[in-house]
């Protein structure tokens, strides 16, 4: 199924390419009411096609194995944004390092980020896997394609995986830019 390989290429990727490390992190995507997400617990280089969880918009787990425990957070994006099919959650390094230095969001440095993602708010921390972290991260975001969540990782949406997947490596090449510009000072 394309959507059970899609998942398995980026989730690799987004891992090889520093974009996530140990247990950290899940990509989903959306067909209809069907979201398919990453298992909880799978680690992302490790991620295989039987790792892929399935649950309905509104919750409810279709699949043999158990949805991520950020299930909430992407339901929620997809909820509040149609234009959505796939949601990109990741724990990249610098923007973590950004989400915790700065408040309301996070500078944008080229011109391609400013194309692509235009502006990225900073969401408050709130703990892992909560409710409260799904709505304070969705408020946040709004109708942005990006957003950081202080101490913990960036989100990024997109009309296919691809898209949500290099929107997230902009994310982290722009906080990495602007934390050596901060240094330089
Ligand atoms: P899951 O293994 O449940 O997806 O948790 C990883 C994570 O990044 C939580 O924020």
């Amino acid at each position: 199924m394309i959507e059970r390989m899609a998942l398995v290429k980026y989730s690799r990727l987004a891992h090889e390419r520093g974009l996530t490390a140990a247990f950290g992190g899940n990509l989903s995507m959306r067909r209809g009411n069907l979201v398919f997400i990453k298992a909880t617990g799978a680690v992302m280089d490790e991620m295989t096609a039987g790792q892929v969880a399935v649950i309905t918009l509104d919750g409810r787990q279709v699949s043999g194995v158990r949805p991520s425990s950020e299930y909430r957070l992407h339901l929620a994006i997809y909820r509040g944004r149609p234009d959505v099919r796939a949601v990109a959650h990741l724990h990249p390094p610098y923007s973590i390092a950004a989400s915790s230095l700065l408040e309301d969001e996070l500078p944008i440095v080229t011109p391609e980020a400013g194309i692509y993602l235009g502006r990225i708010p900073i969401a408050p921390f709130m703990p892992a896997g909560t409710e409260e972290l799904a709505e304070t991260t969705v408020a946040e975001m709004g109708d942005c394609d990006a957003v950081l969540m202080a101490r913990h990782g960036l989100v990024t949406v997109g009309r296919s995986l691809r898209e949500a997947f290099y929107k997230a490596e902009l994310v982290e090449e722009s906080a990495k830019l602007w934390y050596m510009s901060m240094t330089r000072r």
